[in-house]
């Protein structure tokens, strides 16, 4: 079975939806870790209680985000992780980590990529007015919500939605998409073509 990390400093909705997920053997894999830069970030005792080991890296005890990211690397090369599984983590990764996990590394965003990028996808695509948004899973690589598209579902903005109830559908959306998109990782069912992925 193989062994994946989350990298997640927030609230942990998606940790939870994965660990949900491996406990009930719809995703055959190992959380071996929890790769968290927030001390009190609500994800850990989510990890906890889901018997994960959580890891804490705090960017401030590193000269550099290269050498904070190397701890990182040699921390998930001894636990023999093969995916890693951004979930909320508020940081880009940097060359020194997308090319130690080159195609090996996911990240979930709140919208339909390639637009509304960024921290706040919910809200701009809420406030400017766009009439359908959703969730992308996607590869990660040195840009930022760039790499290749692996998954896509389109939420609709109705009328009486407001920022919370919209925010309130996208997360259920995102909790099941991404142990599906995990699935078809893990499962080695995804080919690339130049940036698309055909699976
Ligand atoms: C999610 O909306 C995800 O799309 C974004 O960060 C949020 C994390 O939420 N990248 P949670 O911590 O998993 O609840």
């Amino acid at each position: 079975m193989k062994n994946i990390a989350v990298f997640a400093s927030g609230r942990g909705s998606n940790f939870e939806a994965i660990a949900g997920a491996v406990r009930n053997k719809r995703l055959r894999c190992n959380i071996a870790l929890l790769v968290c830069d927030r001390p009190g970030a609500p994800v850990i005792a989510k990890a906890k209680k889901a018997k994960v080991e959580v890891a804490l890296f705090a960017r401030k005890d590193f000269a550099s985000r290269e050498d904070f990211e190397k701890a990182i690397i040699s921390r998930l090369k001894s636990a023999k992780v093969e995916l890693i599984v951004l979930a909320g983590f508020m940081r880009m990764l940097s060359p020194v980590l997308v090319s130690a996990y080159r195609r090996r590394i996911i990240n979930i965003h709140p919208a339909l990529l390639p637009a509304f990028k960024g921290e706040h996808g919910i809200q701009d695509a809420f406030n400017y007015g766009v009439r359908w948004t959703g969730v992308t899973v996607h590869m990660v690589d040195e840009e930022m919500d760039h790499g290749p598209i692996i998954l896509q579902e389109p939420v609709e903005i109705k009328k009486r939605d407001t920022l919370r109830t919209l925010e309130a559908r996208i997360h259920r959306v995102e909790h099941a998409l991404y142990p599906k998109a995990i699935g078809l990782l893990l499962k080695g069912k995804l080919r690339f073509a130049g940036r698309k992925i055909i699976f």
